[in-house]
């Protein structure tokens, strides 16, 4: 890893917009810091003075939920650490949690070197949740060590994928323990892979082959009876839990439900969840239809006006994209059997300028709500507040400095993600990224990258062991005790 020369830049005349507030600072980065945030900063000698006026001043995006070059589906999604971290950085977005998911026989522990040396390549910051795919022995002992030497403080559970990553109840409940032991968050995909299982084959078996029978094998209900099932399993053990990628009422509903009754329960939501409906499926253009084949798939559009208010209440703390990309060809391997169509789609660099347009400029969010659910509510649920998530003295200088006036139309034309199509194409978005800095250094400015391949730095995210013990402690202040029987 090269390191920066030590370097300075004044961010003079902007609004920073942090998740508590909004006021007119300026921000004084040393290095790969922020060093200062105030009125009228004094900027040393040859300090570059970038002047924001007009601008938001935001911490960069944090995106907690994507999937560079993973293998997945008897392919591996196209997008690579640096092409991914670049295209991020040129829509805001300074880190990445991605998933390591260990493959048939493969340790956690594994697994995780195997994508370290994938990450390498990274040109923004970045970190990860490891999956557990199976129990045994093994896994609770890499998940320890995972926790104690490596930085990982969350744990990916798939109930779905049948016959490849799905878990069953009995690993979900040892890993839960586990994780509960050792202060990790275990996150969630919440759909009964068992249902989907069955479903898919009697959709397919009635003639739906093409990609409209992908939303049909997977309706909400599928999801809100696993997001139920773990909430309640989560809290029958008593430890927190995050799903990932909530996409429907049903899900909604099990959320609100437990936090509303003092569970630790977060949730996030995917940008594309709350725009883009289930109509593309019925696209008669197959590729096109294709394209959008993702789990949990898009709904109709009662569920993103439900996901929107979740947002809005804060039920849904995070959004993030699933950056998942498959090419055409790649999508194509499924051209007779939806079944088959890898799962996945883009997204990365869109996710902040489709919130900003969509939430903030409608009103729906202020915003200080778009910094807490493009990055501070990661950072403070995922354990790297306020190293990143922040604007304040001392925090990673990942900055966003953003142009709410600057408009893009999104194409795949332009964009800088390593898919031939976008899912948003055409779409015209007001607010966008003008420069961003990945801890101090400009990558992104006049519409051109300047990222560094390599510049991403792994970022540790300790557990949660005193909170933990906190909730720990809750459950054992239950005062009911056993009856004691006389025989
Ligand atoms: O369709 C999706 N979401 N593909 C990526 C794997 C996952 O489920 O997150
Ligand atoms: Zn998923
Ligand atoms: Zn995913």
């Amino acid at each position: 890893m090269s390191s920066v020369p030590t370097s300075s830049i004044l961010i003079r005349g902007g609004t920073v917009v942090t998740a508590e507030a909004e006021y007119k600072h300026d921000v004084l980065v040393v290095g790969e810091t922020i060093a200062a945030v105030g009125p009228w900063l004094d900027a040393p000698a040859g300090t570059r003075v970038i002047d924001a006026s007009g601008a938001y001043v935001m911490p960069g995006g944090i995106d907690p939920h994507t999937h560079m070059e993973l293998p997945f589906m008897g392919t591996v999604a196209s997008e690579d650490f640096f092409t991914g971290t670049s295209a991020a950085a040129a829509g805001g977005t300074t880190m990445c949690i991605d998933f390591v998911i260990p493959g048939p026989k493969q340790s956690p522990l594994e697994a995780y070197r195997t994508w370290r040396g994938w990450a390498e390549k990274a040109a923004c910051d970045y970190s990860f949740h490891v999956a557990v795919t199976s129990w045994s022995e093994q896994v609770r002992e890499d998940m320890g060590v995972l926790t104690r030497d490596h930085g990982v403080n969350s744990f990916k559970h798939f109930m779905a994928y049948k016959n490849a990553i799905m878990c069953d109840d009995e690993t979900l409940v040892n890993s839960f323990k586990t994780a509960k032991g050792l202060g990790a968050l275990c996150t969630i995909h919440a759909e009964n892979g068992e249902l989907v299982y069955v479903l898919q084959k009697e959709i397919f078996e009635r003639g739906f082959t093409g990609p409209e029978g992908h939303p049909m094998s997977r309706p909400p209900e599928v999801e809100g009876e696993a997001a139920n099932r773990a909430i309640r399993i989560a809290e029958v053990l008593g430890v927190p839990i995050y799903l990932v990628h909530t996409s429907c009422i049903d899900a909604l509903e099990a959320i609100t439900r437990a936090r509303l009754e003092g569970q630790q329960v977060f949730a996030e939501v995917l940008a594309q969840h709350l725009v883009i409906d289930d109509s593309v499926y019925q696209n008669p253009d197959w590729d096109a239809a294709a394209h959008y084949v993702m789990s949990p798939p898009f709904r109709s559009k009662e569920h993103q006006a439900a996901l929107w208010r979740g947002l809005q209440a804060g039920m849904l703390q995070t959004t993030a994209t699933d950056h998942c990309c498959f090419c055409t060809p790649q999508k194509r391997a499924g051209v007779d059997d939806f079944r088959k169509i890898p799962n996945g789609t883009g997204g990365v660099e869109d996710r902040m300028g489709v919130l900003w347009h969509h939430g903030v400029r409608t009103g729906k969010l202020s915003p200080s709500q778009f910094v807490a659910a493009t990055s501070s509510s990661c950072a403070k649920i995922f354990n790297i507040f306020p190293q990143k998530g922040a604007i304040m003295a001392g925090a990673d200088a990942d900055i966003v400095i953003w142009d709410p006036a600057k408009t893009r139309t999104i194409s795949a034309k332009t964009h800088h993600q390593n898919i031939d199509f976008n899912i948003y194409e055409g779409m015209e978005i007001t607010g966008n990224a003008a420069i961003t800095l990945s801890r101090g250094m400009v990558v992104w400015e006049n519409d051109q990258l300047q990222t560094v391949r390599g510049r991403g730095q792994y970022v540790n995210r300790p557990c949660f062991a005193p909170f933990w013990d906190t909730q720990a402690r809750r459950n054992l202040q239950d005062t009911r005790v056993p009856v004691v029987r006389k025989t």
